[in-house]
């Protein structure tokens, strides 16, 4: 379980995030949306313990503030929305970073690259693939470090910001897929979204921050509708369901962007 607690994140001079209460359980992909400068990534961060904060947060029961990185790393592992890599890595040696980082690997490097679809990819250079490939790469890295989805120690975690801004609808699914059979298999998943139609399609909870704030979380049914989108997106949402599988999806209304609250 995460809970936090009046969780507030200052940087520099800006209240970034102020007093949040979310939560997360095992078994299920929690997906927090909302828009550009909500405070998406840098909640993840703080529950990651990579940030200062006030008020509590607590993951697997752990005080986060003062609980040392590496049993914090025993527990969740993060997919950064941005991760440089500085040196010429092998896509191999780039996934073995991440089992350097595991107590006791479980899984392989080539397991990982496996599962992200980039078998036979492993002596490639890092910075020769493209763009999607390299996320793809990063999220092996990040699977290697954490292995199994629960442990000795509870359920792990997976924090994945914006895990499939770079990939194809193919890719995107796949690794959708493999986040949730990560949290149906007993593990956590917390994943930053974009797309709210993925988001409907996999997340068991949806947490939506705007402007620092957390404005609502609850089940996918109860975040996602016309007026707390609207509002928090700042332009005019109808949820819609597909003709086919019955599934909800968000197209785009004529106008563009515009502010919420105007009648149709
Ligand atoms: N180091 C920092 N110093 C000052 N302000 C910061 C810092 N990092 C982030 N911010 C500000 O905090 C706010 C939230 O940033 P954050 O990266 O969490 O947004 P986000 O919701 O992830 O957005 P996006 O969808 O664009 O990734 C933004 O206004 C950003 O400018
Ligand atoms: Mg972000």
């Amino acid at each position: 379980m995460i809970e936090t607690h009046g969780l507030s994140v200052r940087l520099g001079p800006r209240a970034v995030l102020q007093d949040i209460a979310f939560h997360a359980r095992p078994g299920a992909l929690t997906a927090i949306v909302g828009p550009n400068g909500s405070g998406k990534t840098t909640l993840l961060r703080a529950l990651s313990g990579d940030l200062p904060f006030t008020g509590s947060v607590r993951l697997n029961g752990l005080p986060l503030g003062t609980t040392p990185v590496w049993e914090l790393a025993r527990h969740r592992a993060v997919l950064a929305q941005h991760t440089p890599v500085g040196f010429p890595f092998t896509v191999l040696e780039v996934v073995r970073l991440g089992l350097s980082a595991s107590a006791r690997p479980e899984l392989t490097a080539e397991e990982a690259l496996a599962r992200v679809g980039l078998a036979g990819h492993a002596g490639r250079l890092f910075p020769e693939l493209s763009g999607g490939e390299q996320q793809r790469c990063h999220l092996a890295r990040v699977l290697a470090q954490l292995g199994h989805p629960t442990g000795p120690s509870g359920p792990r975690w997976l924090f994945l910001d914006e895990p499939v801004s770079a990939l194809d609808i193919g890719h995107q699914l796949m690794v959708m897929g493999l986040a949730r059979r990560f949290a149906d298999s007993g593990g956590g998943v917390v994943a930053v979204m974009h797309d709210l139609n993925l988001t409907a399609q996999f997340a068991g909870s949806v947490a939506l921050l705007a402007d620092g704030r957390l404005t609502r979380q609850g089940s996918p049914e109860e975040v996602l509708a016309d007026e707390p989108l609207s509002a928090a997106y700042q332009c005019r949402l109808r949820l819609n369901r597909a003709p086919v599988q019955g599934r909800w999806f968000l197209p785009q209304m004529a106008g563009g962007h515009e502010p919420a609250g105007l009648t149709s």
